[in-house]
Parts: C-alpha cells; sequence; structure tokens
C-alpha cells in the first residue's frame, strides 16, 4: 500500500467530504488524526451517530485498508481539542 493510495481512497470514497483535507474535520464532522486503523475500520462499518454506514457494498475490506492506515498515520495537531468521541463510547 502506498500513502497516495490511501489518501485518493479517502477523497474518492467520500470521506474528505464531511472530515475535510488531511481529515481536518469541519463544522459537521470531527477532526479524525488520532484514531488508528481498528477505530477508523470499526465506525465506519457501525457508526452510532450521523455518519452514513459505509458497508461492503460500497467499500470493500480491502479497500477500507487504505484510507484506515492514511487516517491513522496522519500527525494529530498539538493544539486539537477533540470532540466528543463516538468510537470510544462505543
Ligand atoms: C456525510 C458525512 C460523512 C462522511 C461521508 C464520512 N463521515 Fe465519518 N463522521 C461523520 C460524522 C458526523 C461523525 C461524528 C459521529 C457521528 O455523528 O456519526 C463521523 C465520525 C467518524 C469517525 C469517528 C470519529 C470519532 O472521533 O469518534 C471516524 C473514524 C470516521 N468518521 C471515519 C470516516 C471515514 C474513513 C469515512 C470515509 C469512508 C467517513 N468517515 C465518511 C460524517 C461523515
Amino acid at each position: 500500500m502506498t500513502e497516495t493510495a490511501g489518501i485518493r481512497l479517502y477523497i474518492a470514497a467520500g470521506c474528505v467530504a464531511c472530515h475535510g483535507a488531511d481529515g481536518r474535520g469541519s463544522t459537521f464532522a470531527p477532526m479524525l488524526p488520532g484514531h488508528n486503523a481498528e477505530q477508523v475500520k470499526r465506525y465506519v462499518r457501525n457508526p452510532v451517530g450521523k455518519m452514513p454506514r459505509f458497508g461492503n457494498d460500497k467499500l470493500s475490506d480491502a479497500d477500507l485498508e487504505t484510507p484506515a492506515a492514511y487516517i491513522a498515520a496522519l500527525p494529530v495537531p498539538e493544539t486539537a481539542s477533540r470532540p466528543p468521541d463516538a468510537v470510544e463510547a462505543m
């Protein structure tokens, strides 16, 4: 897997529309850096909030690996004030 593939799928799958470039988040969705690949994969398959579910039909397990790894590798901004964490609430 390459970093380019990860960012391409992050964009192609539509994550970018809500979570923004570099996973920085938006007024609608939280920032993503700080989540490991397992947390990302778990949340994408079973979101508990407003996020649409991405099932196997939309994103295969193989295609989920690369954006999950991409997100896990994003540097966490030092000034990050993290929003309520849906993953940890699961
Ligand atoms: C339609 C907008 C939208 C899209 C598209 C979207 N998300 Fe989300 N995502 C959200 C919102 C809103 C939340 C906050 C929790 C909730 O309401 O479900 C969230 C939460 C998350 C979380 C948990 C964050 C936390 O702090 O607990 C992860 C991980 C995540 N999204 C990853 C992704 C990935 C990967 C994709 C692309 C496959 C994606 N999201 C696509 C809106 C979106």
